[in-house]
């Protein structure tokens, strides 16, 4: 997947995106001052939801295991050669960047390769991005689940041949900030830089 593709496929990714927080944004009318009926936007993009997964000591780990931290998500791959670590690069800045405050913040790899991507080879692999991010795998259904849950698209890139052993992953590349109650509050789009994405993080966590 070389850049252009990549920028295609977030483009692509975001109107789904866009379209998905339009949809489940409920929006009712109520009275304003004086009885003049104002909208008011309320609720939530549907992401996130409850996930079944392995983390990189080999443990089943569940959603409900981060209750009481903020997460902060990003799905890839391990052998993806760029976009995956300079955006784990960028979540590992952030964490940085917001001092004792991310001590609140859990930073969460999830693999849409769990094929490659055993908990062995995520325990090389999530280490020189942030000593405590968690890297998540699982059976390939695990995953897909996961990934439903928080409307990640991937796929083997086109083109690939069947059985190859050297392959790409054409994924989404946001990254999701999760509330503590494992509600979904905000995310980062590919490329956001790490001051604003500890800025931004920052104001959730105040
Ligand atoms: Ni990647």
């Amino acid at each position: 997947m070389n850049k252009r593709q990549i920028l295609l496929f977030s483009l692509g990714v975001a109107a789904c995106v866009a379209a998905a927080w339009t949809l489940v944004t409920l929006v009712k009318t109520d009275r304003g001052p004086g009885g003049a009926p104002r909208v008011v936007a309320t609720g939530k993009a549907d992401i996130g939801g409850p996930f079944s997964l392995v983390d990189h000591n080999g443990r089943a780990v569940t959603d409900a295991d981060f209750r009481g931290k903020h997460m902060l998500v990003f799905f890839g791959f391990t052998h993806c050669p760029d976009v995956c670590p300079l955006e784990l690069q960028t979540v590992g800045r952030a964490m940085d960047l917001l001092g004792e405050k991310a001590e609140a913040l859990v930073p969460v790899f999830i693999s849409v390769d769990p094929a490659r991507d055993t908990p062995e080879q995520l325990k090389g692999y999530v280490p020189a991005f942030h000593p405590r991010m968690v890297g998540l795998t699982g059976s390939p259904e695990q995953v897909a689940a996961a990934a439903k849950a928080y409307r990640v698209y991937y796929r083997k890139a086109p083109g690939t041949a069947p059985g190859a052993a050297d392959y790409q992953v054409d994924h989404t590349a946001f990254t999701y900030l999760m509330g503590p109650d494992g509600e979904f509050l905000h995310f980062f789009r590919p490329q956001t830089g790490p001051a604003e994405m500890a800025e931004k993080i920052a104001g959730f966590l105040d």
